[in-house]
């Protein structure tokens, strides 16, 4: 059998397919400290209040009948779009109708679409890219193009703070953004480093964007008004030149595959064509179980009130445990400011990351090596990518301390 350019792309294994497969097959070992995934924790009041909305569904006349039965339209469940529109545009003044959304089976599958419609050849046979001007940056963006070559990434600098913490920032003197970048991409809380880029740094990118003609994508997986894993202030922006990427994912329902997109009339209509051809429509379960809760802004209340201080607190405490248990190991962490994870550096390490992953697996303890998390700089040789890791504090606390005492003392054995 011979497989397609397209056929061969897609299952070459991937760096990420290839760890994922590692921690699947090592969590099913059983007895692991799973500090390396990226699920959501499963917060006792948050699914008590989706049990509940699903009892409400179940008890109404044909709403199961309904809610498994009927195809929604390619853009995605229509009364949900319509209610969402509403509360974006009540809630942050942003100019939204129903044209501007478009529903996707988990917004990995929005970013898929998004690269794909403004990277790669374009019709004038040109090519073009999709820029990261900050990573590291999320994993799961980087085997997302129908073509090779398909992302530019730049470094960040480097912002020393006090108590072992630092921050990324987007280096704009080195952000020269050329005739071959199509979109310009970030996520914000960022995926890995719990980065959350401040609202001067989103200003300036939307202008370089607009300057350029091109679209500004914003991954809003962790971001407000859910599920608002945000530690920090950061204004949230949308105008007719963002594409603002939503999912349900992070609220607590990772597995209703509910990705939202809110862009400009024509992308959005793009998005919703892709969905016709691809999967006819997305899933609508996600939607439907959304829907009450946003209507009567209680998902946002929900977010501020029991997700984000769930999170943030974990967050803290996870830095506490890491001072506590590093004692003089010259390890920086990136200040958190978002999403479910810590990204620790530890400088000059003596070994690389992928190393040091290998020696807490087998230690049963899971964390994510830093170096995957740099999509679109394969060629650059920078030391740093070896020298961080991403760990998660999604898990229950005695996982996740026991986990920490772990990395700790592995490290110090490696510095030793
Ligand atoms: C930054 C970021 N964006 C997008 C996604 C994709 O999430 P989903 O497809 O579940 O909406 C994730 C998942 O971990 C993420 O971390």
């Amino acid at each position: 059998m011979k497989f397609s350019k397209f056929g061969k792309k897609f299952t070459h294994k991937a760096g990420i397919t290839q760890l994922m497969d590692d921690l699947g097959a090592a969590m099913a070992g059983g007895d692991m400290l799973m500090l390396g995934g990226g699920n959501p924790a499963h917060i006792p009041e948050v699914q008590a209040r989706f049990r509940k909305q699903m009892e409400t569904i179940l008890a109404e006349p044909k709403g199961f009948e309904s809610m498994i039965g009927n195809y929604d339209g390619s853009r995605g469940n229509a009364a949900f779009i319509e209610v969402l529109a509403k509360m974006l545009r009540e809630t942050f003044g942003w100019e939204i109708a129903p044209k501007n959304i478009a529903l996707t089976n988990g917004s990995q599958n929005a970013f898929f679409c998004l690269f794909n419609l403004f990277a790669g050849e374009m019709a004038d046979g040109s090519k073009k890219k999709v820029l990261f001007p900050l990573t590291p940056e999320y994993i799961g963006y980087a085997d997302a193009g129908l073509s090779d070559d398909f992302f530019a990434a730049r470094r960040p600098s480097i912002e020393l703070l006090e108590d072992g913490l630092f921050k990324y920032h987007v280096d704009f003197d080195a952000l020269q953004v050329g005739d071959d970048i199509g979109a310009i991409c970030v996520s914000r809380p960022t995926n890995p480093t719990g980065n959350v880029l401040t609202d001067t740094e989103i200003l300036h990118l939307d202008a370089i964007a607009r300057e350029k003609e091109i679209p500004f994508i914003i991954d809003n997986a962790y971001g407000t008004p859910f599920p608002d894993i945000i530690y920090t202030d950061a204004k949230p922006i949308w105008n007719s030149n963002t594409v603002v990427c939503m999912s349900l994912s992070k609220l607590g329902l990772p597995n209703l595959r509910t990705g939202i997109v809110i862009a400009r009339e024509e992308i959005a209509s793009a998005i919703s064509e892709i969905n016709g051809v691809m999967s006819l429509a997305p899933g609508g379960i996600g939607a439907r179980m959304a829907m009450d809760m946003v209507r009567s802004g209680e998902i946002m209340q929900m977010s501020q009130e029991i997700i984000q201080p769930f999170y943030e607190r974990k967050a803290f405490q996870t830095l506490e445990w890491f001072r506590e248990e590093l004692g003089d190991v010259p390890c920086r962490i990136h200040k958190p400011e978002g999403a479910l994870f810590l990204w620790l550096w530890f400088q000059d390490l003596p070994c690389s990351a992928a190393e040091l992953y290998e020696r807490l697996k087998a230690r049963k303890t899971l964390i994510v090596p830093g170096h995957y998390f740099f999509p679109g700089m394969d060629h650059d040789d920078w030391s740093h990518k070896h020298e961080c890791i991403r760990v998660t504090y999604a898990q229950d606390d005695a996982v996740v301390h026991e986990g920490v005492k772990i990395i700790a003392n592995e490290v110090k054995n490696i510095y030793a």
